[in-house]
């Protein structure tokens, strides 16, 4: 091996190690368990701005004073985020969670084709109380990163959309201040769901 190939292969390990700590970092269920493992101002979250369903600016500091439960995904998902978004809301409502008391949010993967619009029909479908969530690639780019979150473009001609964007499926459950908490993965029984939800809130009734 040439010195400059072999540069070229041990680069390529390193990548390869590198993404596969990022996935098991995103998707390990309840991975970041202890809120205090997040510093003030958090080392999952952090500032963003984005536009919601109704083309409102919106930043991480409207979200502040409540709880709120953050999933990324993208209205042209096949099923993981129409499943997604039916297990919180069903989650909220056997919890009895109202929206004062932890506020659904959807941000877009795929905001080359996620208007507010289309956001808006989207989300409620599943729940009026979700803050739909878009913006530029730059800024969604940006709110990916400060989740830890996933998200990449794959090409799909066979889909009739041309692309799909693949993509971390969990929920993070935020505190009011906008620290992080812990994950959860929205994709089975909305009564465990529910269960978890009132644990973590730390609501007993
Ligand atoms: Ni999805």
């Amino acid at each position: 091996l040439t010195r400059s190939l072999r540069l070229v292969l041990l680069s390529l390990i390193a990548v390869a190690a590198a993404m596969a700590a990022a996935a098991a970092f995103v998707l390990v269920e309840g991975r970041f368990t202890r809120p205090e493992a997040a510093t003030a101002g958090g080392d999952v979250g952090g500032p963003f701005t984005l536009t919601d369903q109704d083309g409102r600016r919106v930043t991480e500091a409207d979200l502040r004073g409540r709880p709120s439960l953050v999933f990324f995904g993208f209205t042209n998902c096949p099923d993981v985020c129409p499943t997604a978004l039916f297990t919180i809301a069903e989650a909220m409502k056997i919890a009895g969670l109202t929206k004062t008391d932890l506020v659904p949010v959807f941000i877009s993967v795929d905001p080359e084709r996620d208007t507010p619009e289309t956001l808006k029909a989207f989300a409620g479908h599943f729940s009026p109380d979700i803050v739909a969530l878009t913006g530029s690639p730059a800024e969604i780019d940006a709110v990916v990163k400060g989740y830890k979150a996933y998200a990449k473009k794959v090409e799909a001609p066979e889909s009739g959309l041309g692309y799909l964007v693949d993509h971390s499926a969990f929920a993070y459950l935020m505190d009011a201040n906008g620290r992080f908490i812990r994950t959860f993965a929205p994709s089975g029984d909305p009564g465990e769901l529910a269960a978890k939800l009132k644990a973590a809130l730390g609501k007993t009734s």
